[in-house]
């Protein structure tokens, strides 16, 4: 699969760490920055991911910042895109089972790293169960098109 990842300058350490794992399991991933330690905006990284998942360029996506909210937040403005926050396996499972989310976002400053490697191998090894769900999902979707 072709992952997309980005993040602020609070998951510089956490994003090499699950670049790795992806990398290991076999996935290609594309990173979308940053790569400074100095301060920057989420909402920049969130966006660029936002766009390649939404346009196909990824496959999916991964967005880490302190919270995993902010970041998240300005993905979620991008049409087509259904980012979730997971601080935990359970709710990835949910994200990906049920809700078919398309981006996976964290906080650098809420989960280490063992248990964001978990998070994403839930993720990942996760399909949507369409059904019921896909009705709701289109409905998620349809707010989108009426947008003032
Ligand atoms: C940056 O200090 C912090 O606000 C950001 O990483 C994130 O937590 C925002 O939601």
């Amino acid at each position: 699969m072709k992952i997309g990842i980005g993040n602020d300058h609070s998951a510089l350490e956490l994003k090499a760490e699950i670049t790795d794992f992806l990398k290991e399991k076999g996935h290609e991933v594309v990173d979308y920055g940053t790569d400074s330690p100095e301060s920057c905006d989420y909402p920049v990284y969130g966006e660029i991911v936002a766009r390649a998942v939404a346009s196909g360029e990824a496959d999916q996506g991964i967005l880490i910042c302190g919270t995993g909210l902010g970041i998240s937040l300005a993905a979620n403005k991008v049409k087509g895109i259904r980012a979730a926050v997971c601080s935990e396996p359970f709710t990835a499972k949910m994200a990906r089972a049920h809700n078919n989310c398309n981006i996976l976002a964290f906080g650098a400053r809420v989960v280490g790293a063992e248990l964001a490697k978990m998070i994403v191998e839930t993720w990942l090894n996760t399909e949507f169960e369409g059904g019921r769900h896909q009705r709701r999902v289109d409905m998620i979707m349809a707010v989108e098109d009426r947008k003032e």
